[in-house]
């Protein structure tokens, strides 16, 4: 069954403040951004005006950058004072988890986090609160969370928030040095930190038969590992969850897919992970949907996919 997700209400340092015309206006803590969303294909709520006078920073795509460069990079054009680098906190009123983020305006458009992401940071919470809580009944070694293609570990730290014995993973240092950082700010510590290629890791813990309780993939179209290796999601994608069935236990344990490339469909992800796992119907614990956020018009801007499991 297809479900859309959004953010809680109740995350205070976040809004989807408006959208449209290719644009979103996001509020991260005290900093107002404006920043591409090709998604966005429907007219702004808020007059242009409106949108100058709130932003404090606006991304302006460069041209001619290279094939690499041609949808994201390019560069923030100040409007008003703020900083390079600023921390928000991830809260809700809800039983979820609590860490904090460094962001930062990168030149890639990105800014450290995917707020749209927020419900699978509490689905991990839940889930892996559920696997330590049961393995200290029965008195069994504290669950392992593996998080590839893993960025600046929000994923990572609802884990770890949650008592799991954490593998996070990318192949870009400088963003496992930022994810350590969060870390750090958010009081947790013990995440193991890996720089390799996600799928060369994947093969090699499968080969030696380690298995986790819980594992997080956010794999984008293309990537590289630290020794070229090159990722191509349309040609691996399978490829890697086939290997994700053999390293992850068999029962007591949760999956995430997350996709937000190639237009892939929730259904498309569901039937991917059903056949790599040999699954010969639906079983309870999987679903699949959409993750959005919602601006402050009402207007839903969808932003991923996922594929959930768990079974016990
Ligand atoms: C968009 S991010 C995932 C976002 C993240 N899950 C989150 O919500 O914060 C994709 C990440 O994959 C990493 N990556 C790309 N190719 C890779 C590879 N071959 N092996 C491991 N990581 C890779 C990139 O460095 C990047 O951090």
């Amino acid at each position: 069954m297809s479900t859309i997700e959004f953010p809680s209400a109740s995350w205070k340092n976040y809004a989807l403040l408006d959208s449209g015309a290719g644009e979103k206006l996001e509020r991260f803590g005290d900093y107002v951004l404006a920043r591409p969303e090709p998604r966005a294909l429907w007219d702004k709520s808020l007059p242009e005006e409106e949108w100058s006078r709130l932003v404090h920073t606006r991304f302006a795509p460069g041209a001619g950058l290279g094939r690499a460069g041609k949808e994201d990079s390019g560069t923030w054009k100040r409007r008003r004072k703020m900083p390079d680098r600023w921390w928000i906190r991830y809260e809700t009123d809800g039983a979820g988890p609590a860490f904090d983020l460094r962001l930062g305006l990168t030149a890639f458009k990105h800014v450290g986090v995917f707020p749209e992401q927020a419900p699978n940071w509490e689905y991990i919470y839940r889930h892996t609160k559920a696997l330590v809580n049961k393995a200290r009944q029965e008195r069994a070694p504290v669950p392992r969370v593996l998080n590839l293609f893993a960025y600046t570990g929000a994923a990572s730290l609802a884990a770890k928030a949650a008592g799991a014995d954490v593998t996070h993973l990318d192949s870009l240092r400088q963003v496992v040095t930022w994810a350590h950082e969060n870390q750090e700010r958010s009081g947790l510590d013990g995440i193991r930190w890996i720089v390799e290629d996600a799928m060369k890791f994947a093969r090699r813990e499968a080969r030696r038969g380690n298995t986790y309780q819980g594992i997080i993939l956010d794999p984008p179209a293309y990537g590289h590992g630290p020794n070229g290796e090159r990722w191509k999601l349309d040609e691996l994608l399978f490829d890697m969850m086939k290997t994700i069935a053999a390293i992850l236990t068999p029962s007591d344990n949760f999956l995430i897919l997350n996709l937000y490339s190639n237009g892939y469909s929730a259904l498309q992800g569901e039937t991917i992970v059903k056949e790599a796992f040999g699954l010969q119907a639906v079983p309870s614990g999987l679903e699949s949907g959409e993750l959005a956020l919602l601006d402050s018009f009402g207007k839903a801007l969808p932003l991923s996919i996922f594929v959930r499991m768990f079974r016990s």
